[in-house]
């Protein structure tokens, strides 16, 4: 089994390598577009390319469970798009400077064009979807974004919410999140063939494994280099985002740690998050939220015993385990 971030990386490559290929090859070819502006932005933001994470789960998934057919890819590349539309409208949420170590469409060109960029990921990946010949892809992907607007609703309606308790954070990152990674997995099986039961073991991998992935970016958001991760940090922390340590701080910590920590989240400074990093640090807040990744983690692997050896379900398992060591 890989045991480092390049091991699993060769293991990915190894495995399902040319469905990733043809995967990007789609992708550039949907998005195409007559107007030099829109191709000159969907090339800004396919010249950044992130993990590919969402289309290794539809493929990895897929062929864990039987085999991969041309629907995986098709799937693949619409979950991709679903994501990047997420990612470039978040960015104008956030007021993020930085993606994948290039300039966010916002920055570089305005909310705007970044707001409709998102629309035109979003709605390329819906006229894809729609492509193959049953609905029940499409549904499920519709089902999904529904859900991970509410998310990222509800989350807006949480700002500023210092009292913010642990189970509606739960709520808003799996809405927000897990539930596109548990789409994955759950439709990678479906389209190889899996029996119901497997459908439903692999959509609970993909959930869990969501949710460890966002408590180790909402760590990574606190404690991460922006030159590693590659995206503006400390937005949580600047936008009233609560977030799993934060949450567990005020309600452990002292008393007057939890008072400083809520004075330091209502004054905007400067030096704002490195204050309150540096609050955290000493708490065994971060080393909770670690836990709580890992308990998700372990959650994931052991939806995913049940399947038959094979390089793919090797991969799954490391990919587990990436969610929550990862750094970028
Ligand atoms: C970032 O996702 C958005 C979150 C859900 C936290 P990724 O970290 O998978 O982004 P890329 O695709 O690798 O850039
Ligand atoms: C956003 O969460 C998750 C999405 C659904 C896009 P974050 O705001 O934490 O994502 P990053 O950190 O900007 O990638
Ligand atoms: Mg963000
Ligand atoms: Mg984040």
């Amino acid at each position: 089994m890989p045991d480092s971030s390049a091991d699993l990386l060769a293991a990915v490559a190894d495995c399902i390598g040319p469905e990733l290929a043809e995967v990007e090859k789609l992708f550039h070819l949907e998005l195409a577009s007559g107007f030099k502006c829109v191709d000159a932005l969907v090339r800004h933001v396919s010249r950044f390319r992130g993990k590919m994470l969402r289309p290794m789960l539809v493929l990895l998934t897929g062929k864990a469970c039987g085999k991969l057919t041309p629907s995986h890819i098709t799937i693949a590349t619409v979950v991709e798009m679903v994501h990047m539309a997420t990612l470039v409208h978040d960015d104008v949420l956030d007021e993020a400077e930085l993606r994948r170590k290039g300039a966010t469409i916002n920055h570089l060109r305005g909310n705007e064009s970044a707001v409709l960029l998102g629309d035109y990921l979003i709605s390329h990946s819906y006229h894809l979807c729609s492509s193959l010949d049953s609905q029940m892809a499409s549904r499920a992907i519709a089902r999904t974004t529904n859900q991970v607007c509410e998310g990222e609703l509800l989350q807006i309606d949480n700002r500023n919410n210092l009292d913010l308790d642990e189970k509606t954070y739960t709520q808003i990152i799996t809405h927000k999140t897990a539930v596109l990674c548990a789409a994955c997995c759950q439709l990678g099986a479906t389209l190889a063939g899996a029996s119901a039961d497997t459908i439903s073991r692999m959509e609970r991998f993909g959930l869990s494994l969501g949710i460890a992935f966002q408590i180790q970016d909402d760590i990574l958001d606190i404690l991460g280099h922006t030159s590693q991760v590659g995206k503006t940090l400390g937005i949580d922390i600047e936008k009233g985002k609560m977030t799993l340590p934060m949450i567990h701080f005020m309600k452990t910590a002292p008393r007057e740690h939890r008072e400083l920590l809520r004075s330091l989240l209502t004054i905007h400074e400067p030096d704002q998050v490195e204050k309150i990093r540096n609050l955290i640090l000493p708490s065994d807040s971060i080393d909770y939220a670690r836990n709580q990744a890992r308990q998700y983690t372990q959650q994931a692997r052991r939806s995913i015993a049940g399947l038959p050896d094979s390089p793919a379900k090797d991969v799954l398992d490391a990919m587990a385990d990436f969610v929550i060591c990862r750094t970028i």
